[in-house]
């Protein structure tokens, strides 16, 4: 049975550790994508995340 890493990267840090993995144990990767789009950069991206983390938002995701 083949492993199946299932994640989320905001910035690209996760994405690079989970491909790493994927080298490693040959399992195979699903990347989680929100519907909604956050900002990735500046101070809009503490904004609207830190807003989402404190209202507990669960977000869409399209995979
Ligand atoms: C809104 C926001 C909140 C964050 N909160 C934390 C936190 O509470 N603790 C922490 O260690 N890192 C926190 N981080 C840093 C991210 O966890 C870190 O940059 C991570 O590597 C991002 O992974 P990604 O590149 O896969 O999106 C936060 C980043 C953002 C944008």
């Amino acid at each position: 049975m083949k492993d199946l890493i299932v994640y989320y990267s905001l910035e690209g840090n996760t994405a690079y550790v989970a491909d790493k993995i994927k080298e490693k144990t040959g399992a195979d990767l699903l990347r989680l994508v929100p519907k909604k789009v956050y900002p990735d950069k500046g101070f809009a991206k503490f904004f609207w995340g830190g807003k989402s983390a404190v209202m507990a938002e669960k977000l869409a995701t399209e995979a």
